[in-house]
């Protein structure tokens, strides 16, 4: 693109202060600078735009949210749902999908957030145990599990270092594909984009919503149904807990023929930082723990228990279908208030000490509601989620890796094994995933234990 093109579609769009600085920049800052203008979807610039003037409603939804019915599967009904799952896994029709675009923040770590070690004795990465735990089902069900890694453009680099580096955890390199999510820009009050430097604008990733349209632009959904997908595990990075592709909840999905399924579990507290699933007019609509009132958070039933009591840690099962079908749809934005550097019209720097500027996101959530059949789900928090959210104090990798190992411990007591209470432990997903694997394996037999 030359100067004078970038120049007239920033004007068409209202955003030519971006060359304000041109005359001060050197050939290869110009060339950058053009290169972002070119990458620019300013049709999703317009959106963005729109939200920010109230043209277009972040969530329009309207209709009395009610608590939706959520199955606590056993007995009989566990076993059918167990059975059909292990033949979608059999027959090669799951894949597994990682939204991993997050950096670690929070935690204070300086790289993308799977690579957080956690492992308790090994110090083995948050990636590490989702992994393997992929490795150990296709080995269990003698097939290949496709593994989609999403990063954002800040982490893909090293994300696919870090996987090489380790070998892929041991899964063929084929099967472990990643991708990169979109960026936009961040923009002001007045809906200009936020330069963080005079040859720079600044761009942040779309949302783990982006994943839907990044499937799709990558070439993943063509993939995805070459080999035969029907049914795609989606998780987040942070819960080493996690129980990948779990054949009750693939096969809960499957029998239910349903084309957005969801893993739930009772909140913690009232205020607890989860999404809220719930029911509007007929339909399905996830609810962010941001956007609940004091009174839903704490309504109870004449039980005392709490009305809205499930939340939603983001485990679900799509349809690959419904996924590619929602691909053509315009997600809602949401927006987020958040401090940027930005340059000023004298050229300088300016870090602010308050928020100035809003970044745009998609959430992947927002596509339930268009989803024509629901499956939720209920499962045992102690088993399945710990995130590491914080540095320290709740959710953070000390209460992650005591659930870790109590749930091991859990494990080994089943298969028959008394471990020493004040004895660390590790256990790699692809010598046990669970505790019928550890009796099978005998491995802690032969080490005397
Ligand atoms: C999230 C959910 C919340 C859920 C909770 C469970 C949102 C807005 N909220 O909160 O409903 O109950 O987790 O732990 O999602 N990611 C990307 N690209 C992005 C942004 C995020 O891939 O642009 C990935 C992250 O790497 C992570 C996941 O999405 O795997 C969640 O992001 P995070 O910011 O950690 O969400 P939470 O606020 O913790």
């Amino acid at each position: 693109m030359k100067y004078e093109e970038a120049l007239s579609l920033l004007k068409k769009n209202s955003q030519e202060h971006i060359l304000a600085h041109w005359k001060k920049l050197s050939a290869s800052s110009r060339k950058a600078l053009l290169e972002q203008i070119e990458a620019i979807d300013f049709k999703a610039v317009k959106r963005c735009q729109n939200v920010l003037s109230g043209k277009e409603t972040v969530n329009a939804k309207k209709g009395k949210p009610i608590a939706p019915k959520v199955a606590e599967l056993k007995g009989a009904a566990r076993n059918k749902a167990i059975a059909a799952g292990e033949d979608e896994l059999r027959n090669g029709r799951v894949a597994v999908l990682l939204v991993a675009g997050g950096q670690g923040s929070r935690l204070g770590f300086d790289g993308p957030k799977g690579a957080y070690s956690i492992g308790p004795i090994t110090g083995a990465p948050l990636f590490a145990f989702h992994a393997r735990k992929v490795l150990a089902l296709s080995i269990r069900y003698a097939t290949s599990i496709p593994f989609y890694v999403m990063t954002s453009e800040a982490n893909y680099e090293a994300t696919v270092e870090h996987f090489e580096e380790n070998d892929y955890y041991g899964i063929p390199q084929d099967d472990v594909i990643f991708f990169k999510q979109g960026m936009w820009p961040a923009m002001t009050n007045d809906g200009k984009i936020v330069m963080d430097q005079i040859d720079h604008i600044f761009m942040s990733p779309d949302g783990h919503g982006g994943v839907i349209s990044a499937l799709k632009s990558t070439g993943c959904f063509a993939d995805m149904r070459k080999r035969g997908i029907k049914s795609v595990f989606f998780f987040q990075v942070d819960n080493p807990l996690v129980e990948v592709a779990d054949p009750a909840f693939i096969g809960y999905h499957v029998l239910n023929n349903s084309e957005y399924s969801l893993k739930l579990c009772a909140k913690r507290e009232p205020t607890e930082g989860l999404g809220m699933v719930v029911k509007r007019d007929g339909h399905f609509d996830i609810i962010e723990y941001t956007e609940m009132t004091d009174e839903m958070n704490n309504r109870r039933t004449k039980n005392g228990e709490l009305y809205f009591k499930y939340g939603s840690p983001a485990i679900h099962v799509f349809d690959r279908a419904f996924l590619e079908r929602e691909a053509s749809k315009a997600m809602p934005l949401h927006l987020a208030h958040k401090k940027i550097q930005y340059v000023n019209e004298k050229g300088e720097v300016v870090k602010p000490d308050a928020p100035n500027a809003y970044k745009f996101e998609k959430f992947i959530f927002d596509s339930l509601s268009d989803a024509k059949s629901v499956a939720c789900m209920a499962f045992d928090r102690a088993e399945e989620f710990s995130p590491v959210k914080n540095a320290q104090g709740k959710d953070s990798p000390a209460t992650c890796q005591a659930d870790l190992q109590a749930k091991w411990r859990r494990q080994l007591k089943e298969a028959g094994i008394t471990f020493p209470e004040n004895m660390p432990i590790e256990i790699d997903p692809v010598y046990a995933l669970d505790a019928l694997d550890i009796k099978n394996t005998g491995i802690f037999l032969d080490c005397g234990i």
